[in-house]
């Protein structure tokens, strides 16, 4: 009898302690272990300013590799963009779909579980990210490949050499005590090799969105400066005369205005040979 009494009392005692852990809610730890970067969440004023910076609209397809508790895709759907939340932790994906459903976004806010160096990237238009220097580098290919004119938006960590063409910090009123300052990269057009130029020829060398080279025409070699790149928009300087241009969308064409030291202003335009 006592045999028996003590079996039911820890089959009784296990199913409590079954359903206790059943119902308990999965709540994450900030520092908790990830496979490779912990999860840290960014602050609210920190993801506000990356849909500033990154200017998510409606028309926008936004992705978070790492996306933690999903807020950035959270924050996304509700300025109207579509976003998908790539995360290894399948707890967090699951508690990203509740709090995506909770904030009655659940139709523009998805996750999968899904090893983000592994997920192919190539349809968004905005990543808004919180990673290490060393995911960001391994990544930076990718991000590079993005069409031009896609928008990447970092949580502080960059990526070495490919310097962002924007960088805010949050203000002291948004009491952020760490990884404060919110990163924007445009993905340049691709626009290195020869290019005809009226009666000229362009040769251009492209690393990341800072462009170098040389104009050949009727006054001789002059050298291309401070040659940049924002998404299709270029500009440079040669000769004492500013050129800005856009890049057309097959990357075969660049028409603009250039500016000489005198003022005045005629349009140019430049083919791929
Ligand atoms: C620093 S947190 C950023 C969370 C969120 N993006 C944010 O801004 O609040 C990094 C997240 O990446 C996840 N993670 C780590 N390695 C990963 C991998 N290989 N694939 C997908 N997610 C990963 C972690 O579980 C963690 O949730």
């Amino acid at each position: 009898m006592r045999v028996v009494c003590a079996g039911v009392f820890v089959l009784v005692a296990s199913m409590a302690s079954a359903q206790t852990a059943a119902e308990k809610p999965f709540v994450p730890v900030s520092g908790q272990a990830g496979k490779d970067v912990v999860w840290v969440p960014s602050p609210p004023d920190m993801v506000n300013k990356m849909m500033e910076l990154g200017n998510v609209t409606d028309q926008d397809f936004v992705m978070d590799l790492g996306s933690g508790d999903g807020r950035n895709i959270i924050a996304a759907a509700k300025r109207g963009a579509r976003g998908l939340g790539v995360e290894f932790n399948p707890d967090m994906v699951a508690l990203s779909r509740r709090l995506a459903q909770e904030a009655g976004v659940a139709d523009k806010a998805q996750f999968v579980e899904y090893d983000m160096y592994e997920y192919d990237i190539s349809k968004a238009t905005v990543m808004a990210l919180f990673l290490l220097p060393v995911n960001m580098n391994l990544l930076a290919p990718k991000f590079y490949n993005l069409a031009p004119g896609s928008r990447i938006v970092a949580n502080t960590f960059g990526i070495e050499g490919w310097e962002p063409d924007e960088r805010v910090t949050l203000p002291p009123a948004s009491e952020c005590e760490s990884w404060c300052e919110a990163l924007l990269w445009v993905v340049p057009a691709k626009i290195a090799g020869t290019w005809s130029m009226g009666n000229g020829t362009m040769t251009l060398t492209q690393e990341w969105q800072m462009v170098q080279g040389t104009i050949n025409a009727g006054n001789g070699s002059q050298p291309v400066a401070m040659g940049r790149l924002r998404g299709l928009d270029l500009s440079f300087t040669s000769d004492g005369t500013t050129f800005k241009g856009t890049v057309g969308a097959d990357g075969r064409t660049i028409t603009g205005t250039a500016t000489a030291a005198n003022g005045t202003t005629t349009a140019w335009k430049a083919s791929k040979k």
